[in-house]
């Protein structure tokens, strides 16, 4: 089948970037690969690759050089961008808030003047549903009030303006700012997932450290808040359903000035909830322990999805079970 055009992924070797490759290939557009590895690993790219049949192109660049986005850019002929690219742990944020700055903003800055060069008018944008700030009500619908809690949110509310300012700055412009919930999971062949380096700070990857021995237990972070069993709620998406949304918002583009839209379920699950399935589904135990709050977490938060049904038909399919089952069947396979 001929190839519907070119899609460029800046962070596509990472946890969601791959699987919205695989995603943009099955639904018959090529994806081609830019990222500079600060937080994923080359083997990442292939094994995209056998899941695909044949093997992705992928660019080795940051994307703050401009000369070096010149060159990838000039190199292909991209119908859009899909800009995944960025840091993302909210506690080296607040340690430094200029790199931040530096790698979030300046380098869609750099990414966006490279696409008006070579006259790519298209962009699908990583948000999050941190520039809801705390949630001041429930479920967040997109026009949920906005604030920046810590470095990490400001990036992301900073690039969504950045993108009002650019689709306004030239004729013919569609961006989709995608406000992500919670991902977790892995692809179901196992063979692409999430791997954070270190320990990690999300609950997903910790569970799965501490079910396979590496850690001794979960602090499981307050377990006063007001919900049913006193521990946090979020609005866990299976990362296959996430990367179908993005497929979903890149056929619909055209459509669209700059649309903000929230994926999630619309449904919360605490987290003794996502230990209890967890333990259940895989046939493991996660022991874990009370701990104090952490600073800066709110008692509970879920999208109003409905957006994302209206404008770009698409619905997340996916439960607790097979999140918790995919991103164990990854840990043991390749995590
Ligand atoms: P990830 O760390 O696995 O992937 C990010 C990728 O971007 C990595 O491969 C990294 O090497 C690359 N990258 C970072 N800076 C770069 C640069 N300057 N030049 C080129 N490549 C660079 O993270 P992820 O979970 O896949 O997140 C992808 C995007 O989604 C990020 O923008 C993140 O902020 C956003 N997001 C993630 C979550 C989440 O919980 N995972 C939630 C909301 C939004
Ligand atoms: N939690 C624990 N113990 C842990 C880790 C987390 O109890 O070791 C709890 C948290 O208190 C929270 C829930 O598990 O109630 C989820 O925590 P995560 O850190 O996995 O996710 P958050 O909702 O706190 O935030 C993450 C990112 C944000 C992003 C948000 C939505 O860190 O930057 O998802 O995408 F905005």
């Amino acid at each position: 089948m001929a190839s519907r055009g070119t899609i460029l992924l800046t962070g596509g070797a990472g946890f969601i970037g791959s699987h919205v490759a695989v995603e943009v290939a099955a639904a018959g557009w090529t994806p081609v690969i830019l990222d500079n590895f600060c937080t994923s690993e080359r083997s990442v790219v292939e094994r995209v690759g056998e899941l695909l049949g044949s093997p992705v192109r992928c660019i080795g660049a940051d994307i703050r050089d401009a000369q070096a986005m010149h060159a990838a850019l000039g190199s292909i002929s991209a119908h859009a961008v899909i800009h995944l690219a960025g840091l993302k742990a909210v506690g080296e944020s607040v340690e430094k808030p200029e790199l931040y700055q530096d790698n979030n903003v300046r380098g869609t800055e750099v990414l966006l003047a490279a696409m008006d060069r070579f006259g790519v008018r298209r962009m699908v944008f990583s948000s999050s549903c941190t520039v809801y700030g705390t949630p001041q009500r429930l479920p967040i619908d997109e026009s949920h009030p906005l604030s920046a809690i810590n470095p990490y949110g400001q990036t992301k509310l900073d690039i969504e303006r950045m993108l009002d300012r650019w689709v306004d700055a030239g004729p013919d412009r569609h961006v989709c700012s995608l406000r992500y919930f919670n991902p977790v999971g892995a692809h179901a062949s196992a063979l692409i997932g999430e791997s954070p380096l270190g320990i990690p700070n999300n609950l997903m990857p910790f569970v799965v450290k501490v079910a396979r021995g590496e850690l001794p237990e979960l602090g499981v972070f307050g377990g006063d808040w007001p919900t049913p069993d006193g521990t946090g709620v979020r609005d866990y998406i299976h990362v296959v359903d996430l990367a179908r949304g993005h497929v979903a918002a890149l056929e619909r583009l055209d459509s669209m000035h700059h649309e903000r839209i929230n994926l999630g379920t619309g449904v919360g699950a605490s987290v003794l909830e996502v230990v209890h399935a967890f333990e259940r589904v895989n046939g493991v135990k996660v022991p874990y322990a009370i701990r104090p709050r952490r600073a800066g977490d709110a008692a509970a938060a879920y999208a109003d999805p409905s957006l994302a049904d209206r404008r770009l038909g698409w619905r997340a399919r996916l439960g607790l079970d097979e999140m918790v089952r995919d991103a164990w069947a990854f840990a043991n396979r390749c995590g």
